[in-house]
């Protein structure tokens, strides 16, 4: 079977792009590949992090991966932190990317803003860590939503680098012509960049001041339907086909939420409301919304109230996790050439 790593920051609330362009994409690889799932907490102290506020959310983002189906059993599902082969990996990958690359990533420029000068080195180095996550796996497919897409291809090119440097002394250690697959990202479904319910043209975020903007796996009900309501649309009734559909930004992204909750194809959904108002609609799309995420904000709410079960899940996982990662971190220090403890 193939491999696929994927990870998720424990910062601040989860919502509904990471849900349809991540997590939900887990759930639904989990049969066909085997699978390691990550809470990233190293990745979110490249920011600020209260300390109470980053070990609850851990636990948070671990909870709605097992809410929203991810098997711990079957799959691995662990916290980033225990897994020490990351930072040494991410070490290797440091001094194998360029710093002309790491200028290009554009969620460095977005998230530093105008004060560069103050960003922190990690935030720099965070997609360094981010190939190191994958590498260390060998893992040949990365889901992510559309905006992940620059990182993997970074990791696709310190992964061809390092195999090319290191060329001869792979060959030299019995690992054939490359040690490191090139992961494939995997950006698949209708729902690969959710956009802000307030403004079409902004993706779908944690760090948007407006909680209407996006809808939490952990909101309820009422709140869903009111966020629903209150989303920003276009006068017009929806359209017949897709290439209307796509000059209208609100309305390209609540149909497109609808098509992937509901688990049918836009087209299909347009069908059934070309000409319809935006406030029948919306009804329809409380029914699916809530229909989906009602049990899996339930089930979180019953995972919060036993926390030793979910730091058991993520310890049983760390100790699976090292022991691949281990033996990847030990082939690379032979052919970097390392002298190790035997
Ligand atoms: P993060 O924590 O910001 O987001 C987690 C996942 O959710 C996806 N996503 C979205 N998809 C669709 N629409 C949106 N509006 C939306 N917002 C977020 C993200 O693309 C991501 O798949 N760097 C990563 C975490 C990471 C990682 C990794 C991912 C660290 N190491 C290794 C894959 C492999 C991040 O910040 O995701």
């Amino acid at each position: 079977k193939k491999r696929v790593f994927s990870g998720v920051q424990p910062t601040g609330n989860l919502h509904l792009g990471n849900y349809l362009g991540a997590v939900s994409r887990f759930v639904a690889l989990q049969e066909h590949y085997d699978c390691i799932y990550c809470v990233v907490d190293m990745h979110a102290i490249t920011v600020p992090q209260e300390p109470e506020a980053l070990t609850r959310q851990i636990r948070e983002v671990t909870a709605a991966f097992l809410a929203s189906g991810v098997d711990p059993q079957k799959h691995i599902v662990f916290n980033q932190s225990q897994v020490s082969e990351h930072a040494e990996l991410a070490w290797i990958c440091n001094c194998v990317a360029r710093i002309g690359w790491m200028n290009r990533m554009t969620q460095f420029k977005d998230k530093a803003g105008k004060d560069r000068e103050n960003a922190s080195l990690g935030l720099y180095a965070y997609p360094s860590l981010m190939a190191a996550d994958i590498l260390v796996y060998r893992a040949d497919a990365v889901p992510v939503g559309e905006d992940q897409k620059q990182h993997v291809e970074l990791t696709r090119d310190i992964a061809q680098k390092f195999n090319n440097d290191y060329a001869g002394s792979i060959a030299a250690h019995g690992f054939g012509e490359a040690f490191f697959p090139l992961p494939e990202p995997l950006i698949q479904g209708s729902s690969t960049r959710v956009m802000s319910l307030r403004d079409g043209t902004k993706k779908m975020s944690k760090s948007d001041p407006s909680d209407y903007s996006r809808i939490n796996l952990k909101d309820d009900a009422d709140t869903i339907a009111q966020k629903i309501r209150k989303a920003k649309t276009d006068p017009e009734p929806l359209p017949e086909t897709a290439e209307e559909l796509a000059a209208r930004p609100e309305a390209d992204n609540l149909v497109g939420i609808f098509a992937t909750l509901a688990e049918r194809m836009p087209e299909d959904v347009l069908r059934e409301f070309a000409g319809s108002q935006f406030s029948s609609f919306k009804a329809a799309l409380v029914d699916v919304a809530v229909a989906k995420l009602a049990p899996i904000s339930a089930e979180m709410q019953r995972l919060a109230a036993d926390p030793g079960y979910i730091d058991s899940v993520l310890a049983d996982g760390s100790r699976r996790a090292r022991g691949i990662a281990r033996e990847t971190m030990n082939a690379v220090k032979d052919i970097v050439g390392f002298v190790r403890d035997r």
